[in-house]
């Protein structure tokens, strides 16, 4: 349920905001028969493929899969929280919304602290690197490796000197709470009693979250020798720091994001200050970890395209790949940047400037592309093991592609690189898409990384027709058992239409929508409830529809039971275990009788279609 907004006021929202006025806001729309269409603002096209339907009050874009109704679109270009969203229509729609005016919670209370606190030691370790003489090394330092004033101005960078009260000392005077300090990863208890502070002679990279604020902060030393410490050293998780979960100089880089639709996804802090002032400014870091799925989450939707400008030797990482395939999955152009063995972007810009360094931006290669090139590097493709292994490897890439005609693309060319036949390449690929059950780790591994539901076609018609009909959903909530699902969401989906029937007798699906928030089942539900051809079909046509599809839901089951009976038989069988196989034999052929019979008219209430 919306969070402090009464449904009441949702649905006046609702009934006040015309879909086809709001998007009209965004981009430009034409008519095409009862729909209209435009460029979709979530991917980048040049045809149009976003589709809103003025009597549905929905939106479907054919080419990413975004979908949804005025509140989700909101959301998501406006990058705001349902009820942020619901407000934010409140006001156009001028439907009065009383506000909230609720005391912060004990931790937004504590977060504020800590932010604070921050702010103080950032300042504090600015004005070290300035203005004192310790500091002075450091400043030479950045200097040296060419970081100008204002960069270091507007990256706030500081200095932490080397004693071990200086910032406590400090703080303290000022009257902050050891407390605090240490909530913050500010200081560490010392072994015996008191404090010492976290940073010592290092340069501080302080660490904003994406409004602006210091989150924490990164230290690089500046000694020589081994003991110490580590080359870089990050702030502690705390109340407002989740290393994996934040970018480096998203705050700066916003703005250039949003104008280009692009992003350039780094290691380090000096990778993103040296592409800033070379003037790349849509630059972020993920602080030397692969991306993560947090951090992936803050990209998409900012940026069309994604390019990652890693080390050559962490671009391999399979963490990076899953992290990629999400922002792919949400319809992001990801690319990969390659740079010489060896370089980072600040050491690349450094030796060959920045023009150069725009230009390797620029000529970034998908990401198939690049894994192709790595993957023929890897197997020798004159021998047959070689060419066993890199198709292996390829059809999980070919799979990836972002449509038909880019998977066909890199198919012909990986057929040329084995030199094979393209159309025994193709039907591999087939074999593969639909015998999924013999790749368990990679379908595995695609399944967790976007999360995917996967809806059979006769779940997705009925979906559509149940909300038409309340006598088709009638039907289907008494011949649809939980066991037929192909998954539990969907079956999460069927339950709310019959929650909602029992409520009132007819609604829409963007009210349907409203109660489920996985974006996963919004698209579903819209790609079912606009797909044309599943729209105001003649009533029998509908039934007829309708009970072909739960035949079609009852047979998948009883396919997949049997499947699942033989293997225990013959698991029991081969044990010796034979008396307890008599049951499942029963079962077995009950199945098989049941299906021969009358496939889905399986008794009670009577045939629709008759
Ligand atoms: P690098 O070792 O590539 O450092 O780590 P760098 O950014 O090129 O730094 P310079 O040029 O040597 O000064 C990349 C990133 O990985 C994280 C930091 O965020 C760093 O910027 N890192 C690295 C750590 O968090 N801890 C470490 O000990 C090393
Ligand atoms: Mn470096």
């Amino acid at each position: 349920m919306p969070q402090g907004i009464a449904e009441e006021l949702i649905d006046e929202i609702r009934q006040r905001t015309d879909l086809i006025t709001l998007v009209g806001d965004y981009l430009k729309l034409e008519r095409r028969g009862k729909n209209l269409v435009g460029l979709c603002p979530f991917h980048h096209e040049k045809t149009p493929s976003f589709t809103v339907s003025p009597d549905k009050q929905l939106y479907h874009c054919f080419g990413c899969g975004a979908s949804g109704n005025a509140f989700t679109l909101i959301m998501e270009l406006e990058k705001m929280t349902f009820p942020e969203a619901a407000r934010f229509l409140a006001q156009r729609a001028q439907v009065k919304i009383p506000e909230r005016r609720e005391a912060p919670t004990a931790k937004e209370r504590l977060q504020e602290k800590v932010y604070n606190i921050n702010q103080v030691a950032a300042r504090y370790y600015a004005y070290c690197l300035k203005s004192t003489t310790a500091g002075k090394q450091a400043y030479n330092y950045l200097r040296k490796r060419g970081i100008n004033d204002e960069t270091i101005d507007l990256f706030m960078l500081g200095f932490a000197p080397a004693g071990w009260t200086g910032f406590y000392d400090f703080a303290l005077k000022k009257g902050a709470a050891p407390e605090l300090m240490l909530k913050a990863g500010l200081i560490n208890p010392g072994r015996h009693k008191g404090y010492y502070d976290r940073f010592r002679n290092r340069v501080i990279f302080p660490i904003f979250n994406a409004s602006g604020k210091v989150a924490g902060f990164g230290g690089r030393t500046m000694a020589t020798g081994e003991k110490e410490g580590p080359k870089y050293l990050n702030s502690p998780q705390s109340p407002v720091f989740d290393k994996s979960a934040i970018l480096y100089g998203l705050n700066l880089a916003r703005d250039e994001i949003r104008r280009s639709k692009k992003v350039v996804v780094m290691e380090g802090y000096t990778d993103v200050i040296a592409a800033h002032q070379a003037g790349l400014k849509n630059a972020v870091a993920s602080l030397g970890t692969a991306l993560t799925e947090e951090q992936c989450r803050l990209l998409r939707y900012q940026a069309d395209t994604v390019v990652t400008a890693y080390d050559s030797d962490s671009a391999g990482e399979a963490a990076t790949w899953r992290g990629l395939a999400i922002l792919q999955a949400t319809g992001c152009l990801v690319q990969i940047a390659e740079m010489p063995e060896g370089s980072d972007p600040d050491s690349f810009i450094r030796q060959f400037g920045a023009a150069a360094y725009i230009k390797l931006i620029e000529e970034a290669s998908p990401i198939i592309e690049y894994r192709l090139g790595q993957l023929k590097k890897r197997y020798d493709l004159t021998t047959d093991q070689g060419r066993v292994g890199y198709t292996k490897e390829i059809m999980p890439l070919l799979i990836s592609a972002a449509n038909r005609v880019e998977q066909d693309y890199y198919l012909k060319r990986a057929a040329e690189e084995i030199g094979v036949d393209e159309n025994a390449l193709r039907s591999e690929l087939k074999r593969r898409r639909k015998d999924k059950n013999r790749l368990p780790e990679e379908q595995a591994e695609q399944d967790s990384a976007v999360n995917l539901i996967t809806i059979n076609p006769a779940e997705k018609i009925l979906l559509s027709l149940m909300l038409q009909s309340k006598e088709i959903a009638d039907r289907g909530r008494k011949l649809i058992e939980s066991d037929y699902y192909s998954d539990p969401r969907v079956e999460n989906i069927f339950r709310e239409i019959w929650n909602l029937y029992a409520a009132e007798e007819v609604f829409t699906a963007e009210k349907l929508i409203n109660r489920l928030s996985d974006p996963q089942v919004v698209r579903i539900i819209t790609a079912a409830a606009t797909d044309p051809a599943l729209q105001d079909l003649e009533p029998r046509t509908a039934k007829r529809m309708a009970e072909d599809s739960f035949s079609k839901l009852k047979r998948a089951w009883i396919e997949r039971r049997q499947l699942e009976l033989q293997r225990k038989i013959r698991e029991l069988t081969a044990a010796g275990q034979l008396d307890q196989i008599d049951d499942l034999l029963r079962e077995s052929q009950h199945l098989i009788s049941g299906n021969e019979n009358n496939p889905g008219r399986s008794g009670e209430g009577g045939d629709l279609s008759g």
